[in-house]
């Protein structure tokens, strides 16, 4: 099949399966309806683990749903609970930290990503990283909360230290200020 340059999601799944192997320990900052932590099950296979976060109980039922129809709910642990507190819940090293920001597809527009908030989990998840670990984020600068948490982050990011990590930010140049953004940080190998 020809290779086809589409959404950020795309390219952040692209990175996921580079990253991700079997047996690892990830986390889906950002649970919603399940899509990307039953995507990031099948990456870690059985011997892996997905932490998941969400503040909507209404996105835990979802994704439990979605994870038992596929065979995979016991390589997780879904979490009714902020990501600014995943640094309570996992305590291993990860390969693989995922956001996918705004609100629930289908639900409460109010109930959305903040950038207070996501600031702290994004902090947590680069102490979380293993050295070679990727955080991939999908941001959506469509909406204003989602302009201002895409500027913040951009900010936040490009002050990281280059000996510590690569950052790179792609974004479809001619569709438009509201499309989709993804953000990939890598923490880079130790050394000596
Ligand atoms: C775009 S959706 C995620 C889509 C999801 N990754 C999927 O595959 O279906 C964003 C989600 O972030 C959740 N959210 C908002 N604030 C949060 C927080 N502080 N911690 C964790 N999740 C949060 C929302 O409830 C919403 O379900």
């Amino acid at each position: 099949m020809a290779y086809e340059l589409r959404s950020a999601r795309y390219l952040a799944a692209d990175i996921l399966e580079r990253a991700v192997q079997p047996g690892d320990s990830v986390i889906d900052a950002t649970m919603g309806n399940g899509h990307d932590t039953l995507f990031l099950c099948g990456l870690v296979g059985e011997g892996g683990r997905v932490y998941a976060f969400d503040v909507q109980q209404q996105a835990v039922e979802s994704t439990k749903k979605r994870l038992e129809e596929s065979g995979v709910l016991s390589r997780a642990a879904l979490f009714c609970l902020g990501h600014e507190h995943m640094a309570e819940k996992v305590a291993e090293p990860v390969s693989a930290v995922v956001f996918n920001l705004g609100w629930l597809p289908g639900g409460d527009h109010s109930v959305t990503t903040h950038w207070e908030t996501t600031q702290k989990a994004v902090e947590s998840a680069l102490s979380l990283l293993k050295p070679m670990g990727v955080l991939v984020i999908c941001a959506y600068p469509g909406h204003a909360e989602g302009d201002r948490e895409r500027s913040a982050l951009t900010d936040f990011l490009s002050a990281l230290p280059p000996q510590r990590f690569n950052v790179l930010h792609q974004k479809f140049l001619n569709a438009g200020p509201g499309a989709p953004e993804c953000f990939t940080v890598q923490k880079q190998r130790i050394v000596g």
